[in-house]
């Protein structure tokens, strides 16, 4: 399908001051209360990955659960969550990262994938980058390829996105806030 690009970008509903004074917060939830937009946002990414080699999808805590799982269905692959730090029942192995607004632990199951699968990384949004690097370095970790980082929006003014990159990682997003 053919999308004005503009489309899921109008849909994205921006909060000044939150969670704190000089964020302005990128609320993605009026893609999903939609049904047409949801099915439009998530054509995106199985147009993008439906012949591609991919053997799993690690969904980042919270929002990318919703849009990974919902992929994961759509691709007939497996989901495995990526999950803010003490929310996992097993053995867990641990990665620390910087957020535009503090410090946190991102955690994976350590038999949440196995050496050689080919894992799609994803989230809602991209900004420092911190989170999906930390999420990138757990799967490779446990043996994993990294097929591809993606996300509905990426802020490249906070260089994310292009930090990614130089390290290695190839990325997809749907909309950028400059
Ligand atoms: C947001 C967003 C990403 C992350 C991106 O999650 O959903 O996971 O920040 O930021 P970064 O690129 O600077 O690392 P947040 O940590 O706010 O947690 P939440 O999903 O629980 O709200
Ligand atoms: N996570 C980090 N920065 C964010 C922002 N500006 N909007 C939504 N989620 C975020």
């Amino acid at each position: 399908m053919l999308l004005d690009p503009n489309y899921l970008r109008d849909r994205i509903r921006t909060v000044p001051d939150w969670p704190q004074a000089g964020v302005q917060f990128r609320d993605i939830t009026p893609l999903l209360q939609d049904p047409k937009t949801l099915r439009v946002l998530v054509e995106q990414f199985v147009f993008r990955y439906m012949d591609q080699d991919i053997d799993l999808i690690a969904g980042i805590d919270a929002r990318g659960f919703i849009i990974g799982a919902i992929l994961a269905h759509e691709l007939n692959v497996g989901f495995v969550p990526i999950r803010k730090k003490g929310k996992l029942p097993y053995t867990t192995i641990s990665e620390e990262y910087e957020l535009e607004y503090g410090s946190a632990t991102v955690e994976m199951h350590s038999d949440a994938c196995k050496p050689g699968d080919r894992v799609l990384l994803i989230d809602d949004l991209i900004a420092t980058g911190g989170t999906m690097m930390a999420g990138k370095r757990l799967l490779e970790r446990l043996g994993a390829v990294v097929v591809e980082g993606c996300a509905i929006v990426d802020l490249p003014e906070l260089g994310g996105s292009a930090l990614l990159r130089e390290g290695g990682l190839k990325l997809f997003t749907l909309v950028d806030f400059a």
